[in-house]
């Protein structure tokens, strides 16, 4: 499984970068607002910058909702750099758009996407990935895990290539549970990245091992 960070923070991306386990990054415009960066020449900044801390694949989110737009928008993201993913919503141009990068063999992840219909329009367009918010459904009590084993049976049903990006994830059991379910990717916060890291017994067991070790020098 693939674990990408979802945000536009520079050191928490360096932090998840750090711990070595970072396979690549998503952003969206509401992300870039949280960080402060607004205009188009600092997003463009930001993406350059992002793609100098990591190795991987970075999703930039285009703005335009007409194909025209969209096409003219991802052309220009996906030149800044090879990692660049061109983000496209689940809209009907955001599909013709997805169709036309697959086409030139450039990456795309459709976002926004709640349902399996989605999921499988997305991938017919030939997505490089698809990104269901778990988190959101969720939040509407509707149950989000139950997409991504929606999408996963579909995708294996015709042997799709298009790989299921969890998205909205919000903590660790949303990781562990995407996991289990066959999810290509996840993407969440660093939070929830390092609350897999956590247990009290761990802690407890380390603890006793350096009094241990103090006991015996
Ligand atoms: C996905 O690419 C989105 O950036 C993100 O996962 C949305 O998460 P949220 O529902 O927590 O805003």
């Amino acid at each position: 499984m693939k674990f990408f960070i979802d945000t536009a923070n520079l050191d928490q991306i360096r932090e998840a970068q750090a711990l070595g386990i970072l396979d690549g990054v998503t952003t969206n415009p509401s992300l870039m607002a949280k960080e402060g960066i607004t205009g188009a020449d600092n997003i463009i900044n930001h993406y350059k910058a992002i793609c100098e801390i990591v190795d991987g694949d970075v999703s930039a989110e285009v703005i335009s909702t007409d194909f025209e737009g969209m096409v003219k928008e991802g052309e220009a993201l996906a030149a800044l750099n090879p990692q660049i993913v061109v983000k496209l919503p689940m809209i009907k141009d955001g599909v013709k758009a997805c169709k036309y990068f697959a086409d030139k063999g450039i990456k795309t992840n459709v976002t926004l996407v709640f349902s399996a219909g989605q999921a499988l329009l997305a991938a017919k367009a030939g997505a490089t990935y698809v990104s269901p918010f778990i988190g959101r459904l969720d939040d509407i009590s509707t149950d989000g895990l139950n997409l991504i084993a929606e999408i996963r049976t579909i995708y294996d049903n015709y042997l799709f290539e298009t790989e299921i990006l969890a998205a909205s994830v919000r903590h660790t059991m949303h990781i562990i549970d995407c996991a289990k379910l066959g999810a290509d990717v996840m993407t969440g916060p660093l939070s929830a990245i390092e609350g897999l890291l956590k247990h009290p017994l761990t802690d407890i067991g380390l603890a006793k091992f350096l009094a241990d070790y103090q006991k015996g020098n």
